[in-house]
């Protein structure tokens, strides 16, 4: 597969997808940074499995490796392990012409990429994602953040990586619920985008390194042209206004971020097919295949414990929104509403769902 190249107002980088990427790392990070320290962050669970091939391969590059290791899962998008890694990168003596490689999941991308983002003002940063997530969607666009005490990814900047380097083979290691988790968003990438994408993973005739390739050509086209979130990027959020509501109301505790993305996919599907807005049948094409990968397509929540969440997500514009509509599987675009509006017609398909 050829590499893919991102094109961003924040930098231009390589895209990597192949079998035995990983060990390739040591000679992209020695065309994207000239110092030759190197701090690879990642977590308990992912260090062990892929940190010595990182690792050696850096060091046949000549680099001098450290590695500063946080605990799995979203309590690690914190102040606390913000503050361990600059010791981290203090103790290893990293300057801003040196490297930090961030090796794991969206937790390990975000926070790795928000330290590089700060560190020194600046320091390369490489990504290594490690699940269908984190490839698929969060380790490309430079979005990176940290969790605070009042709400999740309130710290954070946009700082594009110098590489991303993934290895379809890593997703092997993961869970079914890992994987559906990342299916949601390929799924996601179909209805907004991509109707050949759609159908094949409909019909699961599939293979996960063209899955891989459309999703990310998608990803850097979209924000390519709009780095900052302001306008086409916002149709990545398809499913996500209502599913960001759903994790916020039940403390990112009950489901994962992929099924209540795929919640909030029906939803809206239903929201557009009440508007006339989206091809009748639409929302019962994308449950259909939701279930087939064992996502959830409704909750017991009522609307009215989702709608306070809806109505102060970090998005809107005073009283109106931008809510993410489908005209059929592959062509998404933006609708300007009003909160009211908008809770207006969920009220109408909520009890559906
Ligand atoms: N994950 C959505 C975005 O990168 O904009």
């Amino acid at each position: 597969m050829p590499d893919l190249l991102a094109n961003t107002a924040g930098g231009d980088y390589q895209i990597l997808i192949r079998k035995g990427a990983l060990a390739k790392t040591g000679e992209i990070a020695s065309g994207v940074c000239t110092g030759r320290r190197a701090c690879v962050v990642s977590d308990e669970n992912v260090w062990p499995l892929y940190g010595n091939t990182v690792q050696t391969s850096l060091e046949v590059a000549g680099f001098t490796v450290s590695n500063a290791l946080v605990p799995a899962g979203e309590a690690s998008k914190s102040m606390d392990k913000l503050m361990y890694l600059y010791e981290c990168f203090n103790q290893a003596g990293i300057n801003r012409a040196d490297l930090i490689v961030a090796l794991g999941g969206g937790v390990i991308g975000d926070l790795a990429g928000f330290a590089a983002a700060t560190w020194l003002r600046g320091v390369p940063l490489v990504q290594i994602p490690t699940t269908l997530l984190a490839q698929v969607d969060s380790s490309i666009g430079g979005k990176t953040a940290i969790d605070l005490p009042f709400g999740k990814n309130l710290a954070g900047a946009f700082y594009q990586p110098q590489a991303v380097i993934m290895d379809p083979s890593v997703l092997l290691s993961l869970s079914r619920g890992q994987m559906a988790d990342g299916m949601a968003e390929v799924i996601k990438y179909g209805l907004i985008r991509d109707d050949n994408l759609f159908e094949q993973i409909e019909s699961k005739a599939y293979d996960l390194e063209w899955v891989l390739e459309r999703c990310v050509r998608t990803k850097i086209t979209v924000v390519s042209r709009d780095e900052r979130d302001t306008g086409e990027r916002m149709l990545l959020n398809f499913g996500h206004t209502i599913g960001h509501a759903i994790e916020k109301v039940t403390a990112f505790s009950r489901y994962t971020h992929g099924e209540a993305v795929a919640i909030g996919m029906v939803a809206a599907a239903r929201v557009g097919e009440f508007l006339g807005e989206t091809a009748p049948g639409t929302s019962k094409r994308i449950i259909k295949v939701l279930e087939s990968y064992q996502l959830p397509v409704a909750t017991d929540l009522s609307l009215d414990d989702i709608l306070p969440a809806i109505a102060s997500d970090k998005k809107n514009v005073g009283s109106r929104l931008y809510f993410v509509l489908i005209k059929e599987t592959g062509q998404a675009y933006l609708k300007p509403m009003k909160k009211s509006e908008l809770t207006d017609v969920l009220r109408e398909v909520w009890q559906d769902a």
